[in-house]
């Protein structure tokens, strides 16, 4: 196992380039098994995820080529094998993923139930309910998903929550489908949008992807194209925070504004001097940090994903503030490391309320989730002294060497072997 060792109270001060996008990534690499022609994704991030993903496309027979960094040509000729095994999805519940495409073009999947995780439950009942409505019969047997249908039929429905993967996945699912779908109450994200993008490009046949209503005509088949993957907002938006509560100067290059304009309004709110550009976004310091509320919900809403970097944030805020968390229902687990990093934050149900702190002291302290992670290194990167961050493979599932890209504007930053766990 390994560890980030941080010295905090460096402001950090540049430039950083934010990588393709892990949200985006993942359901792309999945789309690519809508087709039997060549794939080649661009700016493909080097992330966990990603491993596991190809692992997964592998395990399915598809052939993988990385023919140059960031790079990645897929081509399923043929699915040799139809099962999304337990100890892959349980590693990443993105698997689940797999399920549309592999309805659409082979009539059957075999997928374990992804289990709950450590931000909750995380069910994908609406997943299944929208291949059922497409006239997939679905069998749950020892833990696996078991689905299966002639070919999908197009039909309405909408999801009784916005649902990222489910919008996309009942997406891909009808793009081949035999007639008309339309899907109401669909999540917003960029990411979802940019698989739509993908998908049409390919030549299926989606109407409104980034509004509520999603209206798929399916096609006999996609084609092979070449894509370079959208900036990753989570990233970018992770930058710009580490900015803020170090007290620096930093612009996120790559990175479109409008993809995390929420973010930015309240980090503007914060007292935060926000500079936006074309392809980037300049963050600023100027002087302490005003507490402010925030409550996340689905795009174009405060982001979940931001949702424990900006409680590290509120952590060093000026006076009290309320941070309420709408999408998942145990995304706080941050939370008690932060106190022991000297934090003074209580919880009650999905609110915490954050009383802002002059300092946060370095201790030990232990990743639980991708994003928790994220919102340590920030803490550490603010408080006196050391800090360690345990169990960092969470942080890497998601943030590409993000050790070299805080180093790079300034941070004290190393990983190192951890010889605690
Ligand atoms: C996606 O997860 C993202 N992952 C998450 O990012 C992100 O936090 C989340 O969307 C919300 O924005 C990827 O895109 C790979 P949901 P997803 O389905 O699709 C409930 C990260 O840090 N729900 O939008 O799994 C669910 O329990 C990750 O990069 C059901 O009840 O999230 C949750 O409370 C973490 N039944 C809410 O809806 C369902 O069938 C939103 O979940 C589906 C979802």
């Amino acid at each position: 196992m390994e560890k980030m060792v941080i010295k905090g109270g460096s402001p950090l001060i540049g430039c950083v380039d934010v990588s393709g996008a892990k949200n985006a990534a993942l359901p792309l690499m999945v789309a690519a098994m809508l087709t039997t022609d060549e794939m080649t994704y661009h700016r493909v991030p080097a992330l966990r995820d990603i491993k596991t993903t190809k692992q997964l496309l592998l395990q399915l027979g598809v052939q993988l080529d990385d023919f140059t960094a960031g790079a990645l040509r897929i081509k399923a000729r043929e699915i040799t094998d139809h099962t999304a095994p337990y100890e892959l999805v349980k590693t990443m519940r993105a698997s689940v993923l797999v399920l549309g495409p592999l309805m659409a073009r082979e009539g059957r999947a075999d997928v374990s139930l992804p289990g709950g995780c450590a931000i909750g439950a995380r069910p994908i009942d609406q997943h299944l309910k929208g291949l059922e409505a497409m006239g997939a019969s679905i069998e749950l047997c020892n833990g696996y998903i078991q689905a299966r249908a002639n070919r999908l039929r197009g039909a309405s429905l909408s999801f009784d929550m916005k649902t990222v993967t489910g919008t996309e996945n009942l997406m891909m699912a009808a793009t081949l489908a035999k007639g008309t779908t339309v899907l109401e109450n669909c999540a917003r994200e960029p990411e979802v949008s940019e698989l739509a993008h993908v998908l049409n490009r390919m030549g299926a046949k989606i109407d409104g992807a980034g509004t509520d209503i999603i209206t798929i005509d399916g096609v006999e088949r996609l084609n092979g194209i070449v894509h370079e993957i959208m900036p990753d907002r989570i990233e970018a938006g992770t930058h710009l925070m580490a900015a803020a509560i170090t007290g620096g100067d930093v612009t996120v290059k790559g990175c479109k504004a409008e993809h995390i304009e929420s973010l930015l309004e309240k980090l503007s709110e914060a007292g935060l001097k926000i500079e936006i550009e074309e392809n980037s976004v300049r963050v600023r310091s100027n002087g302490g940090i005003k507490s402010r509320n925030a409550e996340t919900n689905p795009y174009p809403g405060f982001a979940t994903d931001f949702q424990a970097q900006y409680m590290a944030l509120m952590a060093l805020g000026d006076s009290t503030c309320l941070i309420s968390e709408q999408v998942f229902e145990n995304r706080f687990m941050h939370v008690q490391e932060l106190v022991r990093m000297g934090a003074n934050i209580r919880i009650s149900g999905r609110t915490a309320s954050v009383r802002g702190v002059r300092r946060l002291s370095g201790a030990h302290v232990q990743a639980t989730d991708l994003r928790a992670s994220a919102s340590l290194i920030l803490a550490a990167l603010a408080a006196d002294g050391i800090t360690e961050v345990h169990r960092v493979y969470h942080l890497d599932r998601g943030y590409e060497r993000i050790e070299e890209k805080l180093s790079s504007l300034g941070a004290d930053i190393r990983r190192a072997k951890d010889e605690m766990l």
